[in-house]
């Protein structure tokens, strides 16, 4: 260790757990190194000013942050479901971190889709857990590999903004570590040098001071020996955060050195355990000073990167009569998306780009070379209000197709959204544009889940884009041209009302949120009580057609096996396709979802060609939380292995029977209570 604890004065200890400013943490009167911490999970958010912004400040992005690549959101880099573009966003946004002196980032955010009207779902990969946790591992790797650190966050049931500094996340046991839980527990694997815990209470007590998690699950069941920093403001009582093994109180606070002192002197905590917190932060500031930290992209490189990881988390819904890709005919663009897209969200994830957008008729033109014509309509429709759309309605009845680019409202920190449909006037516009002209494609900007059942029907074509970056409008126009076959799936459930989510009838209160619905989150919960969805979890189509054939199953051991399948492109695309691993436990003592992902694999296909694919399970593939033996446990019997190319196509699927000795089973008294 360069930094020795014993060096520190008691003062200069207490100061240390606590940060200087916003951003910068303290040096004990120089004795150590300052490391910078900055966010977020869709670039570089670097603060010019160091004075703390308010909510209203941040979210009118009043205050101006560096310049920097506005790559796209982490619910875009769920869609392409790569971890090998989850490490390439990282590693872009390291570069962008290195360049202006940023030790820490503060990203990924891991936590559960539970509802669509969630402000910050932009910011979080999925509504699946384990999805989201092995993207959150991969997109840790891709920026730690370059000597930054991460925060992997909010330590943990922070799914909804309305009320998150205190309303309480009331879950049981079981649900908090199937779902809430289990992102984390993936993610860590990749060492994150910090955890952020969250703002809400768990069960009660505030997550900066709830020992239960932060030490006894996150420290000692999950072995994580990193630093735990509050969120900013998340510290209510720093002794009791620090005696919780919270290391690092966020941001400056004038009152904690007092109270810190004032709790030692009563001997409510005592050195050790301040030390504890210390020396974990001296590691921190330790890994910041390493001879990883080496710029692999230039600006445009990393400007290729978010084009190229959004081309692969577009997802093509619709695409009746194989309206796209456009090859040929005259189509009008509209929609102020089409020349000045929403990149992202607001708070502490929006990111200051100094890119200057290309309208999209024009890059489809510069790439159609003629084959076909893309004029732009001067009408606006972004949700909620458009301009007239005298112009476009001429252009509309003299043209072979129109595009329409529709965002919608804003989403962000600190605020929920109230409606998962567009506005009335919006969905009015796409029925009434249909019937002047039926060639319809609606390329729809969202940051998260949007009800389009009331209008799909009227459109032949619908492209997801998502919140995917500075480079979402040249990875669309690939992909409409046909250069690109869309290869996204969707890693959140499109319902097709908001009565439908599990979350509408446990919506809580103020101060406290039932997590009632339990394990049934996202498509469990669309599933197990037969909701219909508009586009369900695992859904995207592409360009190519693939059939899957040769389900095999190689046993190494009674919870260790090996899936070999085949996969055929039976199109002239090169095209990639996410194939899907699924597990469903036949007959259960226990309620379980009638299935749960539990791997997937992509992989480019070429043309006309067949590739093997290959995919592991182990006991986690099989189990499920028992809360009497407080430990994840397989219950002899059958199970289900499924391969689908979302989770409602089922393509192949095998019958296994897990026989494992009679000493490893549990009378079934023992699992009567885990509904
Ligand atoms: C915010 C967010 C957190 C962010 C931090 C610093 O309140 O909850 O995600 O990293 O504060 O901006």
């Amino acid at each position: 260790m360069k930094y020795d604890i014993s060096k520190l004065t008691l003062e200069e200890k207490i100061s240390l757990l606590c940060g200087k400013d916003n951003w910068r943490l303290q040096t004990a009167n120089g004795k150590v190194k300052e490391v910078f911490l900055s966010d977020g999970p869709s670039g570089l958010r670097k603060m010019i000013a160091d004075v703390i912004p308010t909510l209203a400040d941040v979210n009118s992005n009043k205050f101006k942050t560096v310049p920097a690549t506005a790559m796209p959101t982490l619910s875009t880099i769920a869609n392409t479901w790569s971890e090998e573009m989850a490490k390439l966003d990282g590693s872009t946004i390291a570069d962008d971190c290195i360049e202006n002196d940023v030790d820490v980032l503060l990203a990924p955010g891991v936590n559960i889709k539970r509802t669509p009207l969630n402000g910050r779902n932009f910011e979080y990969f999925s509504e699946d857990p384990y999805l989201s946790g092995v993207m959150g591992k991969a997109f840790i790797e891709g920026v730690q590999e370059k000597g930054i650190g991460t925060s992997l966050k909010h330590f943990i049931a922070n799914n909804r903004e309305i009320d998150r500094c205190f309303q309480s996340s009331e879950v049981a046991e079981r649900t908090l570590r199937e779902i809430y839980l289990l992102p984390f527990e993936i993610a860590l694997k990749a060492k994150p040098w910090t955890v952020m815990c969250s703002y809400n209470p768990i069960n009660g007590i505030y997550a900066s001071e709830n020992k239960y998690f932060l030490h006894d699950v996150l420290r000692n069941e999950f072995g994580y020996d990193g630093v735990i920093v509050s969120d900013w403001g998340a510290v209510h009582s720093p002794y009791k955060a620090v005696k919780a093994t919270l290391d690092l109180t966020m941001p400056y606070s004038d009152k904690f050195y007092d109270q810190m002192i004032l709790a030692y002197n009563e001997g409510l905590i005592t050195e050790e355990e301040i030390d504890f917190a210390v020396q974990n932060i001296l590691t921190l500031i330790e890994k910041t000073e390493n001879d990883k930290k080496k710029i692999s992209f230039t600006k445009e490189e990393r400007h290729e990167n978010a084009v190229k990881i959004a081309k692969e988390g577009i997802v093509l819904l619709k695409n009746q009569d194989n309206i796209l890709p456009i090859t040929s005919g005259k189509t009008v663009v509209c929609g102020e998306e089409a020349y000045n897209p929403t990149l992202g969200g607001t708070g502490s994830a929006f990111v200051t780009t100094e890119y200057e957008q290309i309208s999209i008729d024009k890059t489809l033109n510069d790439l159609s070379k003629g084959k076909a014509e893309f004029v732009k309509s001067k009408c606006i429709i972004r949700n909620g209000f458009y301009m007239e759309i005298t112009d476009l309605l001429p252009l509309a009845y003299d043209c072979d197709n129109v595009l329409l680019c529709i965002g919608v409202e804003k989403m962000g920190e600190g605020y929920d959204r109230t409606s998962i449909r567009l506005s009335p006037r919006t969905e009015e516009y796409i029925r009434e544009i249909s019937k002047i002209n039926p060639n319809v494609i609606v390329c729809l900007y969202s940051g998260s889940a949007i009800d389009v059942s009331p209008w799909i029907d009227c459109v032949k074509g619908l492209v997801w884009a998502g919140f995917s970056g500075q480079g979402v409008n040249e990875a669309l126009a690939n992909i409409i041209v046909g250069e690109t076959s869309p290869s996204g799936k969707l890693a959140e459930t499109l319902p097709i009302n908001l009565e439908d989510t599990p979350f509408y009838l446990n919506n809580g209160n103020a101060s406290v949120s039932w997590y009632n619905e339990g394990i049934f989150v996202g498509y469990r919960y669309y599933e197990k009580y037969d909701k219909p969805v508009a586009y369900p979890f695992g859904f995207g189509l592409s360009y190519a057609n693939f059939t899957y054939s040769n389900l095999k199953i190689e046993k190494h051991g009674e919870l260790d096996y090996t899936l070999c399948y085949d996969i055929t492109n039976n199109s002239n695309f090169d095209a990639k396709e996410v194939s899907q691993v699924y597990v469903k436990d036949v007959f259960s003592m226990v309620l379980r979802p009638e299935k749960e992902l539990k791997g997937f694999s992509k992989d480019l296909i070429k043309a006309r060609s067949t590739k093997t694919i290959s995919v592991k399970l182990d006991k986690r593939a099989f189990a499920y939380y028992n809360t009497c033996l407080k430990d994840w446990h397989v219950e002899n019997g059958a199970f289900e292995i499924l391969v689908g190319s979302s989770s409602k196509d089922i393509k192949l699927k095998k019958k296994i029977d897990i026989k494992l000795p009679n000493s490893e089973q549990y009378s079934s008294s023992c699992m009567r209570y885990d509904k």
